[in-house]
This record gives structure tokens, sequence and C-alpha cells, in this order.
């Protein structure tokens, strides 16, 4: 029996292949169980991020928390002490016939009860204990009529809340967003009125802010998102992130804005 070269070779060649198939697979498995960990550790990474970027807010509402009660209570209780001493001088002056004197301390009184009024709006705006202590319709509500009042905006607020409590959390990122999107309508918008609406759609929370404005330039907003200007709507989607939500602007030069804002809800019993 002669063996036949040929077939020999095509063997050999048949059992490089093999050899050279296993050890492709090989690394290709090496390289899939490298992959899988190094996404495992991004995953872990950006979830130690989400804790510590959460825990730099609760720091940061906390101190205004502090600062409101302060202001509250310290500059805001020595403001009505005054308020009432001059009220007191004002009823002994009058009568005493000297009206310069009566008018002065008006004013003086007028000017402390001024103060009184922005000490405490200001205190509000910092941390509204509305928010804590009543929830989100409540809060919202007090926003639209305060910035009705010193701007003359019409806000409208439609809630399906039905004074239902959310998360603390959500509700302070609700509130947030809110007040800078109307911060942004006052400064830049032009408009008269404007509209905040909560929807609940089973676990799925919406919050549109829409003005009747003069509107942007979804570009012009791009550009200047990359450039690192506009924090305030950077600072929005960056909160909205840190909860799973996220923020979209739609708009059109001459045709109003609207910010809306979408978010998941935990499970309540998830916390
Ligand atoms: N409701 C709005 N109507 C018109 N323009 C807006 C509105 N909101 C934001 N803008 C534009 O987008 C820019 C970015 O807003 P923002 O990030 O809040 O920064 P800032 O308010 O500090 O300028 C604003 O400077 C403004 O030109
Ligand atoms: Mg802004």
């Amino acid at each position: 029996m002669t063996a036949d070269p040929r077939l020999a070779a095509s063997r050999a060649a048949q059992v490089q292949a093999e050899d050279f198939r296993q050890a492709v697979l090989r690394q290709v498995e090496a390289l899939t169980a490298d992959n899988q960990r190094l996404l495992q550790s991004v995953v872990r990474s950006e979830r130690r991020f989400r804790t510590l970027a959460k825990s730099v807010w609760h720091v940061q509402e906390e101190e205004r928390r502090r600062l409101a009660r302060e202001l509250h209570d310290g500059i805001g209780q020595t403001l009505t002490a005054l308020a009432n001493q001059l009220q007191r001088i004002l009823d002994d002056a009058r009568g005493a016939g000297n009206l310069g004197l009566e008018h002065r301390l008006e004013d003086a009184l007028e000017l402390t009860r001024n103060s009184l009024r922005d000490t405490r709006e200001l205190s509000r705006l910092l941390r509204p204990t509305l928010l804590d202590d009543l929830g989100l319709d409540a809060a919202l509500n007090w926003l639209a009529r305060t910035l009705t009042e010193r701007t003359g905006l019409s806000i409208e607020l439609h809630s399906e809340l039905d004074e239902q409590r959310l998360h603390p959390d959500v509700e302070t990122l609700v509130f947030r967003v809110t007040q800078e999107a109307l911060t942004n309508v006052i400064r830049h918008a032009q408009a008269r009125s404007a509209r905040i609406a909560l929807e609940r759609r089973g676990p799925v929370l919406r919050l549109r802010v829409e003005d009747d404005g003069r509107g942007l330039d979804p570009q012009t907003l791009a550009e200047s998102e990359r450039a690192g200007a506009s924090g305030g709507i950077r600072g929005m989607r960056d909160r909205a992130e840190l909860f799973g939500g996220r923020v979209e602007i739609q708009s059109k030069p001459g045709s109003g804005t609207v910010v809306q804002m979408t978010l998941a809800l935990d499970p309540p019993d998830a916390g």
C-alpha cells in the first residue's frame, strides 16, 4: 500500500486549519470576557458617579434649606419686631401734630414691611417649606402665584397629581426644573403667558413648561450647550439624568418654547 502524498498533505492542512480555528475562537472568547469585565466596571463607575452626584445635590439642597430657615427665622423675625416697634412709635406720634415725623415714620414702616416681604420670598425661593410640608402641587401653585405677582407674566398650572405625594427627591427635582424653566421664560422669552403641566401615566411622570414667547433656535442652543454656556439648561438635563429622566427643549424662533422632562418613577416600595 502506497500512501498518497496529496492525501497526507490535505490532512495536514485540515489539522492546521482546525488548530487555527480553535485559536481564533479562544481569542474571541477571551476578548468577549474582557469586554464583559470592562462593561461591568463602567456600569459600576457610572453607578458610583450617580450616587456621588446625588449626594452632592442633597448637600446643596440641605444648605439651601438651612439658609432659607435662617433668613426666615433670623432676619425675618428681626424685621417683624422692627415693624412692630415702628408701628407703635407711629401710633404715639399720631396726634402729636408733627406731620413731617409721621410721614417719615410711615415711610420707614413701609420700607421695613417691603424688606420683610422680600426676605420671606427669598427664603421660600431658596427652599419652600411648602414643598416638604404639602408637596409639589402646593409648591408649584405658590411659585406660579409669586412669579405672576412679581413680573406680570400669567402662569397657569395644570396638575394631574391631585396633591398626591412623590419621593422627596423627585418632588425637589420637578420643582427645581420648573423654577429654572420659568426663570428662563421671564428672563429671555418676552412671553405673555406660560403654562405648567404635570401629567402622570402609570409610572411615567411628565412635566411641561410652555411659553408663548419669542422662542429660540435649537441649533444656537445646541452650540451654546456644547461651548459650556447655557448652564441653566445643562443643569436641568444633568439633574434629570441622575434620576434616569431626560429633558427636551422644543422651540422655533417666534413660536414659543416647550421644556419637557420625562421621568420613570420608582415603584413605591423600591424607595
Ligand atoms: N423660554 C425661553 N425663550 C427664549 N429663549 C430661551 C428660553 N429659555 C432659554 N432661552 C435661551 O437659551 C439660553 C440658555 O439658557 P440657560 O441655559 O438657562 O442659560 P441662561 O439663562 O443663564 O442664559 C438663554 O440664554 C436664552 O437665550
Ligand atoms: Mg437660565
